[in-house]
């Protein structure tokens, strides 16, 4: 039996991998480990929580103790390290939180699975899930591929920069396995509503305004989230050892034209006159150093991997809108609380 630990299993992409390897490899044991941050909800994971081959555990990959603690106990195969702090605003206003987690808490991962596979890599394998916020800010033309060089301008994009350095680096000095991925903007189920499209979805239903920063000029490639699972799984399964890949959805969109789309099925949905919604959207000051663009070039993991998405954007967004609709406790529940001081804060 294979022994699997993915870290952030609580999150929004963890929760879509855990449940995917849980359902799929019954024969995997997965560990799923998460601190439980304003971003982790086991809410997220409770339809496979009663599986035989799920166990969850509460710990901060920050604390090296536990981290070494939970190798020894565990001897695992393979490790899909998800748990990160992942909201780009936050970065901002903390940065050091985001170079504890990202970086400190990668490299007692990268320590652990080194020092407990050393004597014998062979089947092993450490997969670092990371973004294509690792590139830097594109202009109007252009693709992020695999050979763009780094030139991250967040302190958030800086420390997963930092965090994919040290997994090629423990790879080239050590020989530990890995393989890692650089991936667009994700969208779907469980997304933490701090992020464009859940924020905007909630305030539409709402009825708030919907803060548009700058212009709304800024351009991101959308993937649904179930695609990245998928992608992720082939990768884990079926990528080379010290390869990298790019995954994105070759969908690209403006902000401000992918807020007007949210605004018309939004107003189909809720039975508004159409143009309503778009009533809400309020230009606000921009988020500072703002990437301009974003854009993933995808085509080594189709070519070697037979990777695509499988949703269009259309779908996605028509089936993130109805579990938003479907599970109107969850976003109640999130977006009470701390939420709220985060909001007000960061929108006032
Ligand atoms: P998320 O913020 O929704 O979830 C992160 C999870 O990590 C949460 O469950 C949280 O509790 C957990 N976590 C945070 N700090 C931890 C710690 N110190 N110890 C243990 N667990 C901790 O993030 P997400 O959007 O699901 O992103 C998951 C990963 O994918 C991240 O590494 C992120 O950089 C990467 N990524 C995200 C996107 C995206 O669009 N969301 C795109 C590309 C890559
Ligand atoms: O590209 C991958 C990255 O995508 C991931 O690595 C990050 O973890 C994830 O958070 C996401 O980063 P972004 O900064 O692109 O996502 P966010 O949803 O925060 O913002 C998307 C765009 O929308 C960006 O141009 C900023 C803008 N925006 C965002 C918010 C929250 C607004 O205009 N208003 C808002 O209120």
């Amino acid at each position: 039996m294979k022994k699997i630990l993915i870290t952030g299993g609580a999150g929004f992409i963890g929760s879509h991998v855990v449940r995917r390897f849980v359902n799929k490899y019954p024969e995997y044991q997965i560990i799923n480990l998460d601190a439980l941050t304003y971003a982790g909800n086991l809410e997220n994971v409770k339809d496979i929580e009663h599986l035989p081959n799920y166990k969850f555990i509460k710990g901060d990959i920050v604390d090296e103790t536990f981290i070494n603690d939970l190798f020894s106990i565990h001897n695992f195969d393979g490790v899909l390290h998800l748990a990160a702090e992942s909201h780009v605003d936050r970065s901002i206003e903390d940065p050091l939180s985001f170079v504890k987690t990202n970086v400190i808490g990668t490299m007692n991962l990268l320590n652990a699975a080194k020092n407990q596979w050393k004597d014998n890599f062979k089947g092993k394998r450490f997969y670092h899930i990371s973004t294509d916020e690792v590139y830097g800010s594109l202009g109007a033309e252009g693709l992020f591929t695999e050979t763009t060089s780094y030139d991250p301008n967040s302190p958030y994009s800086a420390s997963k920069a930092s965090s994919d350095h040290f997994v090629r680096a423990y790879g080239e000095t050590y020989g530990l396995p890995y393989v890692l991925t650089n991936c667009s903007n994700n969208y779907g189920s469980y997304h933490f509503p701090e992020k464009l499209i859940p924020l905007f979805i909630n305030n539409i239903i709402n009825n708030k305004p919907l803060p548009v920063y700058g212009d709304g000029n800024y351009t991101r490639d959308w993937l649904f989230v179930e695609d990245h699972a998928i992608a992720i799984d082939l990768v884990f399964h079926e990528g080379k050892n010290h390869e990298t890949y790019n995954i994105g959805g070759f969908n690209e969109w403006k902000n401000i034209d992918l807020v007007k789309l949210l605004c018309k099925i939004m107003d189909q949905k809720l039975g508004r006159a159409e143009g309503k919604s778009q009533e809400l959207i309020t230009y606000v000051k921009d988020r500072p150093g703002h990437d301009f663009r974003y854009a993933i070039d995808a085509s080594k993991i189709n070519k070697e991997l037979g990777w695509k998405p499988s949703v269009t954007f259309e779908e996605g967004l028509e089936k993130t809108i109805n579990w938003y609709f479907d599970n109107e406790d969850w976003l109640k529940n999130v977006t009470s609380g701390a939420y709220k001081e985060y909001y007000q804060k960061q929108y006032s």
